[in-house]
């Protein structure tokens, strides 16, 4: 019962951005558990996800939607109130990451670590995923708690990369865009505290999830990771769960501007 006070979210309506696979996956089932309706923003669809729902005994409905999109953006968040009548939790989550130089020098060996020197429209497409993708959801989700007195919760998906430059590979767009998103939460945290809209980050280490694993890494880094984790092996995605239910719940009630260091132990070393 007590639990349930602090923790529950029954008739709450949770949307998860990039929620068809890896985090965002397990966190709209983390959410549906915990009670709340789920609606699944993404760009492929989320046939898996609301199968995994609805077996977790949830509710979950899919819309597609690309974040970078602000019509797509806005015709989705109206989409939502005219089926579910508001919105109490955004979980920013749909992200993008290249593991590219900023320089690549003629005949520079990059052995399996990055691949090649980053283009300004790679840069840029990074940028607009990961920083002004979680901006436009942020503020037409606040849009609608403004509108309809709804003190709810964002949270935005950082990463530790928004705090140190992780090693060996490269990826300068990534890290400004997750520092961006950091001090974005901070600010919104700040803009929206007088309507009651609490804006919080969650700031991962590493997460066994289709980003973090080959193709999209090679084995080379990988293997360059692997004695670098403080508890000797990555996060299992649902392992962010706790600290998603936190901040979407009545138990962060005075949480707001604050990022959440998920990353066992990395950033200390
Ligand atoms: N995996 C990690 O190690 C790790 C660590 C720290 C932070 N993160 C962050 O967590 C978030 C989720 O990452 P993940 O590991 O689950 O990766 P993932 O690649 O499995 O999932 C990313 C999701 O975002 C969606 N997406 C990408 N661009 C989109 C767009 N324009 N519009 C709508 N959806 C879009 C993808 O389709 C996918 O469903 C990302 O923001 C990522 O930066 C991941």
């Amino acid at each position: 019962m007590y639990l349930e006070e602090l923790f529950g979210l029954n008739g709450k309506v949770a949307v998860v951005t990039g929620g068809s696979r890896g985090i965002g996956q397990v966190v709209s089932v983390g959410l549906a558990k915990a009670g709340a309706e789920v609606v699944i923003v993404a760009r492929s669809n989320a046939d898996e996800t609301i199968r995994l729902v609805e077996e977790a005994g949830g509710k979950a409905y899919f819309v597609r939607c690309d974040v970078t999109d602000e019509a797509q953006v806005n015709k989705t968040v109206a989409g939502i109130i005219a089926r579910s009548g508001k919105i109490d939790i955004l979980f920013n989550n749909a992200g993008t990451c290249y593991h590219k130089k900023a320089i690549v020098l003629e005949g520079e060996e990059l052995g399996g670590l990055n691949d090649g020197e980053a283009t300004l429209e790679e840069w840029n497409s990074v940028l607009n995923i990961n920083l002004t993708g979680e901006y436009l959801m942020a503020v037409a989700v606040a849009r609608t708690m403004i509108e309809k007195k709804i003190k709810g919760s964002i949270i935005n998906m950082a990463s530790m990369s928004g705090t140190i430059v992780n090693v060996p590979q490269c990826q300068a767009a990534y890290n400004a865009s997750k520092a961006g998103v950091i001090h974005m939460t901070k600010s919104l945290a700040i803009e929206w505290a007088d309507y009651g809209i609490r804006v919080n980050s969650l700031s991962p280490g590493y997460v066994r999830t289709p980003m973090s694993q080959p193709p999209f890494v090679h084995q080379e880094l990988l293997d360059a990771w692997d004695p670098m984790f403080p508890l000797h092996r990555m996060a299992k995605p649902e392992e962010l769960m706790p600290a998603v239910l936190y901040l979407a719940s009545p138990a962060a009630g005075y949480t707001t501007g604050s990022d959440i260091i998920v990353d066992g132990g990395y950033c200390c070393v």
